[in-house]
């Protein structure tokens, strides 16, 4: 074996980052460390406070006091809000778009981003997000930048919601993926961008399967201490 990485996935939303954090996860036995889930828990709990979202102090304070925890329930990753289990909560349409204005706060990212040094320290993670190979961990030994089409990546996020039981209309979902890409991208503090020395995957028209392949192989060569397909490649 070799040295324990840290592994950053990051890219827009529905690309597959959740999917293939955890089968690299699981292939390696590593740790997963979904950052979007963190973000997402700031929001829910700025709802139930009625924190007013554009209320940048206010919303980095609760989120320095908020406790998050990630625990697997079988193949599942829970997400533990204050000891709640809130998994399902954090993923409605409406938190999703408060998520959005809420994650562009520099105080709320400076929360977060302790948060997830903290847990990504020691190595042997895998961490998912917008901002993991640019901002959280720079000096990453393996990061991946994963796209895929807004059509492609709505309508995925379509099925996800619809396998939950919610009833959601395609373009609407196609439209708020790419509302959601387009003010991640454009805010100030930590946009969506790539990293220049990750290694991108355009995952439009590959499955699952083809995707963590090419992932394990660059896993496999950084380890072996080559740099293998490098930074900037399409
Ligand atoms: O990955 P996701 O769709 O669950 O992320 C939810 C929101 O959180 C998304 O609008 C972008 C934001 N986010 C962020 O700003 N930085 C991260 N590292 C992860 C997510």
């Amino acid at each position: 074996m070799g040295r324990e990485l840290i592994i950053a996935i990051d890219g827009p939303s529905g690309a597959g980052k959740s999917t293939l954090s955890k089968a690299l996860a699981e292939n390696l036995g590593y740790l997963q460390i979904n950052t979007g889930a963190m973000y997402r828990c700031v929001a829910l709990a700025a709802a139930r406070n009625n924190i007013d979202l554009d209320d940048g102090a206010a919303l980095g304070s609760l989120a320095a006091s908020l406790s998050i925890r990630f625990e697997r329930d079988g193949g599942d990753e829970r997400v533990l809000l204050d000891g709640e289990d809130v998994s399902e909560a954090i993923r409605t349409p409406e938190n999703s778009l408060r998520t959005s204005r809420v994650s562009a706060h520099l105080a709320v990212r400076q929360a977060m981003l302790e948060q997830q040094r903290r847990l990504g320290r020691e190595g042997g993670v895998v961490l998912e997000g917008r901002d993991i190979g640019t901002v959280v961990f720079p000096e990453a030994q393996v990061k991946f930048f994963l796209d895929a089409t807004a059509a492609e990546r709505g309508r995925r996020r379509w099925l996800e919601l619809k396998e939950k039981g919610l009833e959601v209309d395609l373009q609407q979902t196609i439209t708020e993926v790419e509302t959601r890409d387009a003010a991640d991208s454009a805010r100030e503090h930590a946009p969506l961008s790539r990293a220049e020395d990750a290694v991108t995957i355009d995952a439009t028209a590959l499955g699952v399967d083809e995707v963590l392949a090419l992932m394990l192989i660059t896993v496999q060569q950084r380890r072996n201490g080559s740099r293998g397909l490098s930074g900037g490649e399409k």
